[in-house]
């Protein structure tokens, strides 16, 4: 059955980036301000706030975040509870949001994400990082994630086909996509000859096939349906969740061109809607790497296995496409603070829906996708949205 009784009704983010001499508290604050008072919502009416980040205690030295950051966005007193699953930090934060809005528990909440990465040298968050993998099998051994995603990478080319060049194109279409979004750390298109650019990370991964070490923090605010028509017109609902769990050890999974728990998140998602694959005007896939994105496209339906870098190639998951697959960037060209990246995934596609992505407007608007996983997919969220009036 779907959801019927959450909905969204607002949502923003900050400019993500190296944002030098911002703090995790400001950059969380702007976008807390940006999502309630920018958006004419009263802070009084927030109840609750449901929080993703997700490596604070190793690049900036402060755990307990929730407490901290609500206080200095100006709620202090309201329960607040911090969500940690790597990367799916985030969308694990909204979803928590969305079973207690739904549930009738609270009418109307704050989902919120932030990241402070760049303050430390690449080899730091690298290891820091790390920390989403199996220490005991992959990282003390010294695997990272540019490495575990260079291993997927190599056997979709193995069992497919799949090129470096079928993945620089994932990078051309989203830089192509984030140099009309203001809030992306590059905003500038590259060709595929840059892209292709020899400079290796883990083979066969190079530089644009990497999202880069980003800080941010987005937000956004959930209600009732009945609590949703004081605040808008037009109120986005979500009709289908899923969440799902693999080993966190690859060595531990029969298949590494598919990620199962992206697959189970999916159709649980699907079930909950009604809804199928075919039915998602577009999508707003976990892209942490060039593969993920070609991976995911696959695993949530949208084509079969090993056709995901041909939909590319044809220009299928542009924005302009049949398929629009992060039509503002993803997390490859629009940064990746990991704790923020699933709360600004949905707010993408929140945007999307009410036909406010300016430039980066996908013409069909009336269902959108989001998938945000951690690790390398061993947490895995799938959220479905729709226009009130679909
Ligand atoms: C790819 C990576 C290693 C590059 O880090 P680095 O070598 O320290 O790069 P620098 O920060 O010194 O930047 C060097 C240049 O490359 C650019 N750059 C950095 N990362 C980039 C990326 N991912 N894509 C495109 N350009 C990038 C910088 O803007 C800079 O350009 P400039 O010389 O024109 O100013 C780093 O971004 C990384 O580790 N990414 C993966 C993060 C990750 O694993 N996230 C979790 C996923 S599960």
């Amino acid at each position: 059955m779907p959801l019927k009784n959450t909905c969204i009704v607002s949502g923003a983010q900050t400019k993500f980036g190296k944002l030098d001499g911002v703090t995790l508290r400001e950059m969380f604050t702007e976008a807390v301000d940006k999502a309630t008072v920018g958006a004419g919502i009263d802070k009084k009416d927030i109840q609750a706030a449901f929080i993703g980040t997700f490596i604070p205690e190793m690049l900036i030295h402060q755990g307990h975040t929730a407490p901290l950051l609500l206080d200095y966005a100006g709620l202090k007193g309201l329960p607040a509870t911090r969500h940690e699953a790597a990367c799916a930090s985030g969308a694990t934060a909204l979803r928590a949001a969305i079973m207690a809005i739904e549930s009738g528990f609270y009418d109307t909440v704050l989902v919120a994400g932030a990241e402070k990465m760049t303050s430390v040298s690449t080899n730091r968050v690298t290891e820091a990082l790390a920390a989403a993998a199996d220490d005991e099998f992959e990282s003390s051994l010294g695997l990272t994630f540019p490495g575990v995603f260079a291993i997927a990478a190599v056997a979709h080319m193995e069992k497919y086909g799949t090129t470096e060049e079928d993945m620089a194109r994932v990078a051309v279409k989203a830089h192509d996509n984030a140099s009309t979004n203001p809030l992306a750390q590059f905003q500038k298109p590259v060709s595929l000859e840059k892209a292709m650019t020899p400079r290796y990370v883990a083979w066969p991964l190079k530089l644009f096939d990497c999202s880069p070490i980003s800080d941010g923090a987005a937000a956004m605010v959930l209600t009732s349906t009945e609590k949703a028509k004081e605040y808008t017109d037009l109120p986005i609902k979500v009709v289908g969740t899923g969440q799902a769990s693999a080993s966190m050890n690859l060595s531990d999974r029969g298949e590494l061109t598919s990620f199962e728990a992206t697959v189970s998140a999916g159709r649980r998602a699907y079930d909950m809607a009604g809804l199928g694959p075919k039915d998602m005007d577009f999508a707003v896939v976990h892209d942490c790497f060039t593969i993920a994105e070609i991976i995911a496209s696959e695993d949530l339906g949208f084509f079969e296995p090993g056709q995901g870098a041909a939909a590319v190639k044809d220009g299928i998951t542009a924005r302009d496409g049949d398929k629009p697959i992060n039509p503002m960037g993803g997390l490859k060209a629009v940064g990746h603070p990991v704790g923020a990246t699933g709360v600004k995934q949905a707010v993408v596609v929140y945007k999307e829906l009410m036909g406010d992505a300016g430039p980066n407007q996908v013409d069909k608007n009336e269902t959108g996708i989001v998938h945000n996983f951690g690790g390398t997919g061993a947490t895995c969220v799938v959220n479905i949205m729709r226009r009130a009036d679909a």
